[in-house]
Formats: structure tokens, sequence, C-alpha cells
């Protein structure tokens, strides 16, 4: 019998798990620039933490979380997320009692009970930032500068920036109200009448055509803000303008989580098909308090790291081979030369030269072969002859040319060579 990895799951290789590797660097890199720190919550928390956070209408908590009893009979959930996890940390740890804003990044995996797909996966990777405790539009600008900036970094050009701004607890009652009205008189299913009541911005974000074809006249948020609302999304407008940030407005976005108040974005890629969003995020004035904390007004995002991923790949930025970390490779022949060369090559990493050696006491044909697919600079023969003369033969695998080095100055010449 044989094991697959879990559905809707699937690993990270080499070379491409080295390159992935790069992209969680690249797209943190403007963060760490920007004074934000690192956290790590964990992956598991308490269940009412994302049912209370996240929202118990929305998709991921009532469909899609992993929550399961442990021993002691309480009710854990994996992350599907990493915001209401850091919101929870930094009221634990009295974060907000010191400077403001708090400023954290975070980069790990997430579980959502999804249906997997191309980009849609049950076990996927976020690098996240959040900035607790301001209201200020330059920092709702800040984040989504630093994430486009991350998007730059790793290459992609197709990335677009959609924003929104979903009004706050002054103007989104009454908005909600008269969308309710609206939806309310249209032709929809069960369930779709059923979230009219509980959240009726969902609608709005159906992708089935008979509801879409419904929903051309609906009231957008946009017309129902309130002015304090309408300055606040004027100002990020104009930041992101200023610096030269393009976007798109769109009065239609609406996200899968509940916490969203004011400033909504997103950042999507079409070559990536339907699952085409790359990173999204918002200001989340009221979930602190939602959280039983006091009023903490932020803002965040989350891309997906392997979307990204994807996306990079349709634009081909992934097609060179990847080079390889190797720089010299040890082709031991007999028994007292494997000893040796075990310790060669361990002298050689300990000076900073990579390098991997051939095990299993393969003959030289068998090595050599290994030497060239390792994609190593320099090979290392070191035969019995070569043994009682204290040298060992170095050939340059690109010329083929081989040279004789006395085994005491070998770890020096071979540093020389290959930095
Ligand atoms: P989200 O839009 O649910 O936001 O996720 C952010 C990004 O994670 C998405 O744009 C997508 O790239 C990636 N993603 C989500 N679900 C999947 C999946 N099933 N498979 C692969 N990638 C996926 C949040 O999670 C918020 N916590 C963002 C945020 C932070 N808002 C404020 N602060």
């Amino acid at each position: 019998m044989s094991f697959q990895a879990p559905k809707g799951t699937f690993d990270w290789l080499p070379p491409r798990s080295e390159r992935v590797l790069a992209v969680r660097e690249a797209l943190v890199a403007p963060l760490r620039r920007a004074g934000y720190g690192y956290i790590e919550t964990p992956v598991f928390e308490d269940t009412q933490l994302f049912a209370r956070g996240v929202g118990e209408s929305t998709d991921i908590v009532s469909k899609e979380m992993y929550t399961f009893p442990d021993k002691a009979g309480r009710s854990l959930t994996l992350r599907p997320e990493g915001t209401a996890s850091v919101v929870r940390a930094v009221l634990q740890h009295n974060l907000h009692n010191g400077q403001l804003p708090v400023k954290l990044w975070y980069s790990g995996s997430q579980f959502r009970y999804e249906r997997s797909q191309k980009g849609r996966y049950r076990h996927f990777w976020q690098v996240g930032a959040e900035a607790l405790g301001s209201e200020d539009p330059a920092l709702d600008a800040e984040l989504i500068v630093l994430a486009a900036h991350g998007f730059a970094t790793v290459g992609l050009k197709g990335v677009r920036l959609l924003i929104n701004s979903l009004g706050d607890k002054t103007c989104r009652p009454a908005y909600r109200a008269a969308l309710q009205e609206f939806l309310r008189g249209l032709d929809l299913d069960e369930d779709t009448r059923a979230r009219i009541d509980i959240n009726p911005l969902r609608v709005l974000d159906d992708k089935r055509p008979e509801v879409r074809a419904q929903l051309d006249g609906a009231p957008l948020v946009v017309d129902h803000l309130c002015a304090a609302c309408n300055a606040y999304h004027e100002e990020v407008r104009s930041l992101l303008s200023a610096s030269g940030v393009a976007f798109e407005d769109d009065p239609r976005l609406v996200r899968g989580l509940d916490y969203y108040t004011r400033t909504t974005f997103e950042f999507v890629h079409d070559g990536l098909g339907s699952q085409s969003a790359v990173g999204g995020g918002g200001r989340y004035d009221g979930l602190s308090e939602m959280l039983g904390g006091p009023p903490l007004p932020s803002v965040g995002w989350a891309l997906g790291v392997d979307r990204t991923f994807l996306a990079m790949e349709a634009e081909g930025l992934l097609d060179e081979s990847t080079e390889s970390r190797l720089q010299v490779y040890g082709v031991p022949l007999g028994d007292d030369a494997r000893r040796r060369m075990f310790l060669l090559i361990s002298e050689l990493r300990e000076a900073g030269v990579s390098a991997d050696m051939a095990f299993g006491g393969k003959g030289l044909k068998g090595a050599m072969k290994g030497a060239d697919r390792s994609g190593a600079a320099y090979a290392l023969i070191l035969g019995e002859r070569d043994l009682a003369a204290e040298a060992v033969q170095v050939k340059d695998l690109t010329t083929a040319e081989q040279t004789e080095v006395p085994l005491a100055q070998v770890v020096d010449v071979l540093k020389g060579k290959v930095q």
C-alpha cells in the first residue's frame, strides 16, 4: 500500500521548493524595511476565536474549518487565516499598550476545507502583514504599496489592484438595509435568500450568471458612504496615486471575511483562471472589540504564496533552470578513500564551500555521473594511489581539465576557485 498526500494538499520538492522559499522571502523583504516585526502564532487556536473573528456567516467558518476536539475536550481549529490570531496575540500580550501602530508580519500555512482545484488548496501558504492601533489612511496606503513592491520584486507584471470601501458602523447599516431591500425583490434560491438576512454583501460576490444578471442595479456601498468614510477613502486613493501604484475602483469588491470596515482591496492576476486573487486585505476597525478587546483600528493583508508562484509560472518567470547550490562533489574510490573524503567534505563545508559526495560505494563511473548530475563545478577524485601520494585529483566539470592538488592544500585551493 502506498500513501498519497491528502486531497487538496501537495508537496514542494526541489528545485521548486527552493524557489518558493525565495518567493516568500521576497514578499516579506519590503515589510522588514518598513518596521514590521515577525510574529509566529500557533497553527491551531480556540475554535471560537475564528467563529467570532472571521464570522459565523462566512463560508470559511460555516463550511471550511478543520475543527477537532483535543484529548481534554477543547474545541480547536487549524487556522484558516492569520488576522484573528494576530489580534488575539496582541491583546493577550498587551502589545497595544505600547507604541502604536503595532506592526507585525507572518508567514505560514493556513488550512481551509475548500473544493480543491488549481490555485485553491486545503493547505496553503500566506505571507501576511498587520498594522494595529491606528486609524490613518497613510497606513492603509503603506500596506498596499508594500504588497505591490513585493509582487514587483518577484518580477510579476500582471498583478492588478482592486480597491473599495465597505463603510463603517455609521454608514454600513443603512447601506445593508438598502441592499437587503433590493435583493429581496430578486428571483433567488432559498440558500441565497437566507444569505440576504445574514450577510447580504456576500450575495454581491455570487459568481453564478443567473444571479449576476440580476445584480446590475444593486445599490453600491460607495454611494452610501458617510462623509468621514468618503474622505478616508479619497485620501487612501490619492496616496496610492501619488506613490505611482495603479489601482482600479471595484465597487462590487466584497471579501470572504466579516471583519472588514472601510478600505478593502484585492490583488488579482489574470493568468490564474478562476482563482485569480493573489492577495487581499483591508481595514478591520471592529475586530479587536469582537474578540473582547478595546477599540483597535487596524489594517492588514495576506498574500497567497502558492498562487503568487503560479502567477510567476504563468508569466514565464520560473523557466530558467535553477542553479545548483553545490560547488564541489567528492568521488572516493575504495573504503580508505571514502573515510578520507568524508572528512575532506566536512572541512570544505566548514570553510564555506558547498560540497557533497557519492554515497553508497559507487564505482568511478556511477560516482562521476553523480558529480555531473549534482551541478557542482568541481569533482574531487580520490583513489588509493592518490591517498598514498597525499594528493587528490581536482576535475573542472565544465572544461574536463584535471589537476593534482596536495590534500593539505585542497581546501584553500577550492576556496580560491569558487569564491
Ligand atoms: P483571504 O483573501 O482569505 O484573506 O486570503 C488571502 C490570500 O490567500 C488570497 O488572496 C489567496 O491568494 C490566498 N488563499 C486563500 N485561500 C486559498 C486557498 N484555498 N488556496 C490557495 N491560496 C489561498 C485573508 O486570509 C485575510 N486574513 C487577509 C487580511 C489580513 N486581512 C486583513 N489582514
